[in-house]
């Protein structure tokens, strides 16, 4: 018997003219007839038992029942599905199934009027295996149970009435293959269809740069060297017209080009004599790998992700158009950008969809043989390799054209080993125009990231910091979505934004899979439907309910992913869009202070477009007498789009708000290569752009500053530093170097506000701090909005984290508000109470005989400090903050190891926002954890007036 599978190729359609080409929808094309519908059919316990009357073609012979295609046959009442995470629900056997294999025979009649030379029967999908007679005659049979099957049925389809048969069986070899933490289900659930072709037998477009100029590689198969018209389209206008020959480049002029949050999207229309029409939509867009970052036309990515599965709790995975679309949308809705369709292909309309909405994909085959141990994993067998090849090749063939497509992974849990590598190398030859994927590649052999799993914060932290991979590091999945969870969605985020080699990941998973009982109104998992084999509510681990509910996790999502940042400080507020292409636009500010009294205030503001990157203007928040409140601003979507209605909150954040001054000096600035100066009418001050740190600070015409206001970790040791202080020694925690990465500032009238990333490191080792400040410069002061995190093989433990401003002249007197009047430390105060207290500077310190750490005031939220000259200095945080007047004669002393020759008494203040407990270790126990300062992440506030 001959077997009529066709070649290998994409999946596009022919169409009847311009106009129904270019809606791109099949459904729409004359030469597309799809064979969905209702066929007769039979349930049989075994292929075996097919009656003879199936195989010989007596049809009416038999008694049929009746389907609907496409479906899942445990959805229609035919067997039941089974829950299995890793098992294998049958014995594990290659490449034999049980006798026992639930099998469907499909029947049905259909009239056709052939309009062309060729005709081909496209199944879409159709678990696990199966076999095709066309009029008594014998196709051929398809496997690979979400991949697209041809055959060219052009001899044997008749003119009228024509006869189709199918014989459906849920095990097969191919069940080996496709042991995916899912419901095990069978049946034809993707559509079936007759498509009429031309020529043309095969189109590849490929998108390329050279400077700024965009072309497109076309790439046709066809038996002539015959050359076609084409016409360019762009969102339904023509932008050129070309003749093409089978292998062209043409280049795309005035090009836009396609992203995640722009999807501008192309359709090339092929037309062969004024009479089929082929539209293949395609986008601007190159990915690469630059500075060893994933790159999308030169903008590295950051996947804010989720795993999908294809499920409808009434329907299985068999997902209609709708289904998909409104999916889709919603996905987007919560500001998700990519998706990788776990585990396996997904439905084409999925890809369009993708395309046309902006969904960064991760294309993945096929293939999971989760419940092999390693030792017999079929990546190592060659029994298997031609069948992950063509797995492979089947996939990117199919979908190659799709723009939203940016990776091709290789499947998933399936060990390693020749067959991934054979499969990676035919993959590349076929399209080196993606990237590879495959989380079992542990060592990226043939992978272009490292990708992991469910990986902790710590040892993303770790890999990312020590540079342990050379390649950017993606989690395929992570923060498992079962049930109430999944948590840390923020830190990761915070990492991910942290260190550019992490890329970002997707979430485990998007759905629960829970199956709709009608008659119970609830939803059924693993062993609701009496399996041997199941793995209970594991299926359940979704961001969104079966109907699409979204659960808390999906808020908690949507929140640290939003594309906007809010940025506040007294009374002022800032909006930064963070898409990297999109405007924001279409929005209105909603402002709501709200008090344990009510909502005091509520106000809404249109919005000015902001660029891509770009900033809002300072906003001014006048709410007189508030003491404590919180502000919440909202920005809300005005007209609206299919994915953002009307009326959504596109992005909020909220801030601890209390009752400001208005700023009314307006500020100069100036900037030079080293500096920016800012000056108002009481002050002028500049930064150091090099090390990021405030330089100078004059007040009343005289300099404050001795040198930069410097972030530090040591202190004097005290006695009970026993254990700690020779490891602080030899970490050089007193000698760090400040380097600023980045110094960014935004000027709006009376405001400055920078962004400042600093790096702070010891010599000689390789651990050190990153900072990333805010800092807002107005008539009422610097206020510093601090966050940093410790990197590399760092210290433990530390004395203390905070800032150490150097003054010209010594402190007098301070005065403050908080812990006093004596000394305090983290386990050390209860002799201390909060109160307004004042003292001289030789009052502050307690005269200890081995001069030592002394002096610190904790829980502090407000300082004046009197200069010797009489200047003045304000401290304050609407948080709190450890203030400490220091001796810099005698702390250098101790602690620099190069002394300064001019250091004066009481010349240093510091503001810390940890210190280390005292202990008594000098014969005793060390501080109790509760109060001993880690080298972890932190956070604080102050402002320096
Ligand atoms: C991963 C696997 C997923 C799913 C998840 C747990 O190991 O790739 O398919 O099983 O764990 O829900
Ligand atoms: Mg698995």
């Amino acid at each position: 018997m001959r077997e009529r599978n066709m070649p290998l190729r994409s999946r596009f359609n022919y169409y009847q003219n311009l106009a129904s080409a270019l809606a791109y929808n099949e459904e729409q094309s004359d030469y597309y007839t799809t064979l969905a519908g209702e066929w007769q059919f039979l349930f049989l316990k075994s292929p075996q038992d097919t009656p003879d009357a199936f195989i010989q073609g007596a049809y009416n012979s038999l008694e049929w029942d009746k389907i609907q295609v496409p479906s899942q046959l445990e959805f229609a009442g035919y067997g039941q599905p089974i829950y299995a995470n890793i098992d294998y629900p049958f014995p594990v056997d290659p490449p034999y199934v049980p006798y026992e294999n639930p099998t469907g025979l499909y029947y049905r009649k259909f009239s056709y009027n052939k309009q062309l030379d060729q005709q081909i029967l496209r199944f879409d999908g159709v678990e696990s295996t199966f076999e095709v007679w066309l009029n008594q005659q014998y196709l051929g049979k398809g496997q690979g149970s979400r991949l697209m099957t041809e055959f060219d049925i052009s001899e044997m389809l008749k003119e009228g009435e024509n006869e189709l048969a199918v014989r459906v069986s849920k095990w097969s070899v191919g069940s080996y293959l496709e042991d995916q933490d899912m419901w095990w289900l069978s049946g034809i659930m993707r559509d079936v269809s007759i498509v009429e072709e031309g020529e043309i037998n095969d189109l590849k477009i490929t998108p390329f740069s050279k400077g700024d100029n965009w072309f497109i590689d076309v790439a046709m198969s066809v038996e002539t060297a015959a050359s076609f018209k084409s016409h360019l389209y762009f969102q339904g206008e023509r932008v050129s017209q070309y003749k093409l020959g089978p292998q062209a480049a043409i280049e795309v002029v005035d090009p836009l080009l396609w992203n995640q949050e722009t999807p501008n999207l192309y359709c090339l229309v092929i037309e062969l004599n004024q009479e089929l029409f082929i539209p293949i939509r395609f986008g601007l867009r190159e990915i690469q790998m630059i500075d060893q970052l994933m790159c999308l036309n030169g903008l590295p990515i950051l996947f804010n992700g989720v795993n999908r599965h294809e499920f409808h709790p009434k329907k299985g995975r068999c997902l209609s158009r709708a289904d998909i679309w409104a999916e889709l949308c919603q996905i987007k809705r919560y500001h998700i950008n990519a998706i990788r369709t776990a585990h396996y292909p997904n439905t084409p309309y999925f890809y369009d969809v993708c395309d046309e909405l902006g969904l960064l994909v991760i294309d993945e085959c096929d293939i999971e043989t989760h419940g092999f141990p390693e030792e017999t994993t079929p990546a190592k067998d060659p029994f298997w390799q031609s069948e992950f090849i063509a797995r492979g090749l089947r996939m990117v063939h199919r979908d190659y054209n799709h723009p939203s497509i940016v990776i091709w992974s290789l499947g998933n849990e399936s060990h390693f080993g020749e067959n991934f590598v054979a499969m990676a190398a035919a993959i590349r030859k076929l399209d080196s125009s993606r990237l590879l994927h495959y989380e079992g590649d542990r060592h990226c052999q043939v992978t272009d990231m490292y990708s992991t799993m469910y990986s902790s914060l710590a040892e993303l932290e770790k890999r990312a910091s020590q540079k342990i991979t050379k390649k950017p590091h993606i989690l395929c999945e992570y923060a498992h979505a079962m049930g109430n969870g999944p948590g840390n969605l923020q830190d990761y985020q915070e990492l991910f934004n942290l260190y550019d080699s992490l890329q970002g990941g997707f979430i485990w998973e998007w759905k629960d899979h829970g199956i709709y009982n009608e008659e119970q109104q609830n939803y059924l998992y693993g062993g609701c439907f009496n399996e041997s084999v199941h793995d209970g509510d594991f299926v359940l681990d979704g961001l969104v309910l079966p109907d699409g509910t979204p659960s808390p996790g999906l808020l908690e999502y949507r929140q640290v992913i939003q594309p906007v940042s809010f940025h506040y400080n007294q009374g002022q507020l800032l909006i930064r869009n963070k898409y990297d292409h999109q405007p924001l636009k279409d929005l209105r500010v909603k402002i709501e202070v709200v008090t344990q009294q009510g909502v005091v205030l509520t106000e809404e503001q249109p919005l000015s477009l902001i660029e891509p990157g770009g900033y809002s203007q300072v906003m001014a928040i006048d709410c007189p007498n508030v003491v404590t409140g919180y502000l919440t601003v909202s920005l809300i979507v005005e007209q609206g789009t299919a994915i953002f209605p009307k009326e959504t909150v596109f992005a909020q954040d909220q801030f601890a708000f209390s009752s400001s001054q208005p700023v009314k000096d307006e500020l100069e600035v100036v900037e030079t290569r080293h500096d920016l100066t800012i000056s108002g009418s009481a002050f002028t001050l500049s930064f150091n752009k090099n090390t990021g740190n405030l330089a100078s600070f004059v007040k009343g015409n005289r300099e404050l500053l001795a040198s930069e206001l410097a972030f530090s970790l040591s202190r004097m040791t005290i006695s009970n530093d026993v254990e700690v202080q020779k490891s602080w020694h030899d970490d050089y925690l007193d000698e760090l170097y400040t380097r600023s990465e980045s110094f960014d500032f935004v000027v709006d009238r009376g405001t400055v506000i920078l962004f400042v990333n600093q790096s702070i490191c010891p010599p000689v080792a390789s651990w050190g701090v990153k900072i990333r400040m805010e800092i807002w410069v107005n008539d009422q002061g610097i206020s510093y909005q601090v966050r940093g995190w410790f990197e590399g093989e760092k210290p433990a433990e530390l004395p203390r984290i905070g800032w150490e401003l150097p003054l010209l002249e010594p402190v007098t007197q301070i005065a403050w508000f908080g812990k006093g009047p004596g000394e305090s430390y983290p386990d050390s105060q209860q002799h201390t109470l909060i109160g307004h207290y004042r003292l001289s500077a030789k009052e502050w310190r307690f005269p200890y005989i081995i001069p030592q750490e002394t002096g610190n005031r904790s829980e502090v939220s407000q300082s004046k400090l009197s200069l010797d000259n009489g200047q003045e200095l304000l401290l304050s945080s609407v948080g709190k903050f450890n203030l400490n007047v220091i001796d810099l004669v005698k702390e250098q002393n101790q602690r620099y190891r190069h002394l300064e020759e001019k250091a004066v008494e009481n010349r240093g203040i510091r503001i810390d926002l940890a210190v280390r407990g005292l202990g008594s270790n000098s014969c005793g126990p060390v501080p109790l954890p509760k109060d001993t300062v880690y080298s972890t992440p932190f956070t604080g506030q102050f402002t320096i007036a």
